[in-house]
């Protein structure tokens, strides 16, 4: 009997869903089915989409949205990979979300989404997006801040495999308490190898 291919399989522990990759890098675009009728396109962030990215902040982050500058500096930060979702029938943004990547980690920098699209898989849809390509360039895990009063988030967030490893006490302006998430790697390799029984 002869050998077949030993695969290893390393990979962050998510739940298998509906991922719609199209051909090509992790830079191209890609499309995401959110609901029946719905469909997403998510892609790297553009000076275009800046007015309405930098809009929805205010309307997602009324007590500390991001500057004009500090999203602008996402554009050209090499270690920075930032999306942004876009309904495809009527053009809308629907949602954005960023990494950076250091080192062996990624650090989950932002994510939103607006109220007319909440609950419809678009932060999972990020999420997922942002976590696979960490997984792409070798992240060994990927980590963010929440809010600690965030239900909505963390549910998200716990959704998603990540899970409470510490807290940063008073860490925003209003002193509200930061939960530190973390999705680590997958250590375990599956390896899948003919031993010839
Ligand atoms: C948090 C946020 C990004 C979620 O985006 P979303 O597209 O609505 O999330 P999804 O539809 O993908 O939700 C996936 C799951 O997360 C959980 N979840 C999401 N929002 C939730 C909420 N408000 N309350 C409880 N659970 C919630 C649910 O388990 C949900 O699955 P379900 O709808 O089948 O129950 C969005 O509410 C948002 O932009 N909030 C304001 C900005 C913000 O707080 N960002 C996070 C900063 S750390």
């Amino acid at each position: 009997m002869g050998w077949r291919n030993r695969r290893c399989i390393r990979s962050f522990r998510w739940k298998p869903g509906r991922l719609q990759y199209l051909p090509g890098s992790d830079f191209n675009a890609y499309s995401e089915r959110i609901e029946p009728a719905s469909v997403i396109q998510i892609e790297p962030f553009s000076e275009a989409a800046l007015p309405a990215v930098y809009e929805l902040e205010h309307v997602c982050f009324p007590k500390d949205p991001w500057s004009m500058t500090a999203f602008r500096q996402e554009l050209t930060n090499p270690l920075s990979v930032f999306l942004v979702a876009t309904d495809t029938d009527t053009g809308r943004i629907a949602g954005y979300g960023g990494v950076w990547l250091m080192y062996d980690a990624g650090n989950i920098t932002n994510i939103a989404v607006h109220p007319d699209f909440r609950r419809k898989k678009v932060g999972t849809a990020l999420l997922r997006r942002l976590i696979h390509i960490c997984q792409e360039r070798g992240m060994n895990s990927v980590t963010l801040e929440v809010r600690a009063g965030n239900r909505g988030a963390i549910a998200l967030y716990e959704t998603a495999g990540f899970q409470i490893c510490g807290l940063r006490k008073r860490y925003y302006q209003d002193r509200e308490d930061a939960l530190i998430m973390t999705l680590e790697r997958n250590r375990e390799e599956t390896t899948n190898e003919d031993s010839g029984h």
